[in-house]
């Protein structure tokens, strides 16, 4: 873990995910499985129509809009960028679902939330930036109904990261700040819940960084052409950043990983 405070983490947070590299790179969906592992936790955290979901860290929305669409949940998101806010209030309103989603801008430690409120709560890659987990997910935990689900998918880290990724990038990025499963687990069952599944997702971790790389081919060959405005030293260092975090998923030091757990 690094020793940023929550207000770097958040700034840079704030910044990073508006910025159209993070869309480009990522994709609709912010994280590592996308909507399928989406699919796969809600199927098992038993998520049904009517069920209200508290979405910590939504970003611009893709889970929620999700969630909303096809099992008929009332999300609720929360983030930390101005923007996603307007764009997930404006997608919901235009597909006819601001009746399902509503989302807050806003530090998830931090902003006023209904005392057992939500029947589940979802953080998809979003636990692994907090500086303070302990205290975000007893948030968390509040907001839940007792009985209610909170299903995790996050970036692992098992023993230490090179210097390459520590700095505030790597942490707003999910893996400066990232713990191992296990960790996540205990943090959690400390936090007031009962962990039903503990799951390891190598295969999905590989399959992110593949799809990383080959948008960087994109990136790169735009650079070179002058046609995106980003220099080809700049890619240059993303390739040499993304090549050494490859060699940390082989070796097993990076991974994925899903939770699911009851509140006490
Ligand atoms: C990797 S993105 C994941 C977005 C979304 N969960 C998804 O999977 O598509 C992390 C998101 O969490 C948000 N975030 C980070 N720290 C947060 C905090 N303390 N409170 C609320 N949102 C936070 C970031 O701003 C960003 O939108």
């Amino acid at each position: 873990m690094t020793t940023h405070t929550t207000a770097e983490i958040n700034a840079c947070c704030a910044d990073a995910y508006s910025h159209p590299a993070a869309r480009f790179l990522l994709g609709e969906s912010l994280h590592p499985g996308g909507l399928d592992l989406t699919a796969d936790l809600a199927r098992r955290m038993g998520l049904s129509a009517n069920d209200r979901v508290l979405d910590a860290g939504c970003g611009p929305g893709a889970t929620a809009m999700f969630l909303a669409e096809t099992l008929g949940c009332h999300v609720t998101g929360v983030t930390l960028e101005d923007g996603a806010v307007t764009e997930l209030d404006h997608r919901a309103a235009e597909v006819g679902l601001a009746d399902r989603i509503s989302v807050i801008r806003g530090d998830i430690s931090d902003i006023d939330l209904p005392q057992a409120g939500f029947d589940a709560a979802v953080a998809e890659c979003v636990v692994s930036i907090f500086a303070r987990k302990a205290e975000a997910l007893s948030r968390i935990h509040d907001a839940l109904r007792p009985g209610g689900t909170l299903g995790l998918t996050d970036v692992t880290v098992n023993g230490s990261l090179p210097k390459a990724l520590q700095g505030i990038f790597a942490v707003a990025g999910c893996v400066g700040n990232a713990v191992s499963l296990e960790e996540y687990a205990s943090l959690i069952e400390n936090a007031g819940f009962t962990v039903t599944e503990c799951t390891p997702l190598p295969d999905i971790a590989r399959d992110f960084l593949k799809g990383i790389r080959k948008k960087m081919m994109f990136a790169e060959i735009g650079a070179k052409l002058g046609k995106i405005p980003i220099s080809v030293e700049s890619v240059k260092m993303a390739k040499g950043v993304l090549k050494e975090t490859e060699e940390l998923v082989e070796s097993g030091t990076l991974g994925y990983g899903m939770i699911v757990a009851e509140r006490r």
